[in-house]
């Protein structure tokens, strides 16, 4: 048989799935492994896809989404986000934020362009870069996380085509200040590069900490393709449900890749994000505050058993660096599932600079929480 594609070989699977699938097979293990909330889906968003089946609503949707939901992305995305768009040319509805960021790539990028990312990052970013022929220059994160301004600089050439944010981000739960922000934007505009800014835990942010959009920011519209989506804010990451907003340039050509790829989106299921949409945003107060308990937590048992441990910004996810128990993350993590049976992702599948250290979603409720870092300190203390 003749050889398959390279690209996709060289690929590993998800080992967040594997171990999510390791978890699910034993009622004996926690699982800190997946990055889903925990809270259920507003029975709103359920209705509203009930309703539209019952509509009959089984037909493909429009390419870029069903206006009603565009509408309402124009104006969430111009209240919540300070950002100027048009529905019927800057926005599209995709396959939850994922697809949004294949969009990006694809619209963004030729074959040997190159993309700045800060590393540790989520891990998909990589394999966009890589199923596109596109180079992932990795920017070593500083010792808290923040992005490296200085080396971000320096590894502009000519090919750079874009910087990739994630910000509050998913792994490290760092989350960009004004100033750094503002940073990495002169970086762009100076030279004329793309901001892909993924933007999915735009709300879990702690501290009274607040988020801003760069495509909000002057001369940044045109440059920006916002990645966002229904997942983490409602709980709802089986809608499969996002959207990107960006030039009407760029999603023309997201339009384009869309059509002939997917098709559009789950039709019923954009009436569910409808009625998300049209909920107070106020009930996301109480359930900000169950995180932040849970942030503290998790952050105060790991730094009293000798973790090496950064207090989380933002999004639901804490990486500590488990160098003060001579050991790497894979170890770590596969120790810990094995002898406590704790499911742990190891750093090292977020890039390059991330071996020492193991990625933990505290998107769980406190007791199981607790048990899991009693487990934690027990296997620590039998080391
Ligand atoms: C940073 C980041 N971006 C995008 C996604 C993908 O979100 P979705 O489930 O909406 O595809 C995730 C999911 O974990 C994520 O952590």
């Amino acid at each position: 048989m003749k050889e398959t594609s390279h690209r996709i070989a060289k690929t590993p699977k998800s080992a967040i799935r594997e171990l999510f699938d390791l978890a699910a097979g034993r009622s004996d293990i926690i699982s800190l492994g997946i990055g889903q909330p925990d809270f259920k889906t507003p029975k709103s968003a359920i209705k509203g896809n009930i309703e539209a089946l019952k509509g009959n609503i089984t037909m493909y949707a429009p390419t870029k989404g069903v206006p009603e939901l565009l509408e309402l992305l124009e104006k969430k995305v111009k209240e919540v986000n300070s950002i100027e768009s048009n529905w019927k040319e800057n926005i599209i509805v995709t396959n939850g934020g994922s697809q949004a960021i294949t969009l990006a790539f694809a619209s963004v990028f030729n074959p040997g362009d190159e993309i700045i990312i800060s590393s540790p990052n989520f891990v998909s970013y990589f394999y966009c870069s890589l199923f596109f022929g596109v180079k992932t220059v990795e920017i070593q994160r500083n010792e808290d996380f923040s992005p490296n301004i200085e080396a971000i600089k320096k590894a502009i050439t000519e090919k750079t085509k874009a910087i990739l944010i994630n910000s509050p981000n998913n792994p490290t739960g760092h989350a960009l200040s004004l100033t750094q922000l503002k940073a990495i934007v002169d970086i762009v505009i100076d030279n004329d590069l793309y901001l892909i800014s993924d933007e999915v835990y735009e709300n879990y942010l702690y501290d009274g900490l607040k988020h801003t959009s760069p495509a909000s920011l002057n001369e940044m519209f045109e440059r920006t393709i916002t990645v966002n989506a229904m997942s983490k804010l409602f709980s709802a990451t089986g809608f499969r449900l996002g959207y990107a907003v960006a030039s009407k340039e760029i999603i023309d050509l997201m339009e384009k890749y869309h059509q002939y790829t997917v098709a559009g989106t789950n039709h019923a299921a954009q009436y569910g994000f409808i009625e998300a949409l049209k909920m107070d945003i106020g009930f996301f107060e109480k359930i900000l505050e169950t995180f932040n308990k849970r942030r503290i937590l998790v952050f105060t048992r790991l730094k009293e058993m000798g973790f090496d441990v950064i207090k989380p910004l933002g999004s639901f996810y804490i990486m500590p660096s488990v160098k003060p128990f001579n050991m790497n993350g894979s170890k770590f993590s596969r120790d810990v599932m094995k002898e406590q049976a704790v499911a742990i992702v190891p750093g090292d599948i977020f890039g390059s600079f991330s071996e020492h250290m193991i990625r933990i979603s505290y998107a769980t409720e406190i007791s199981k929480l607790e048990e899991a870092m009693d487990r934690v300190e027990k296997f620590i203390k039998n080391l």
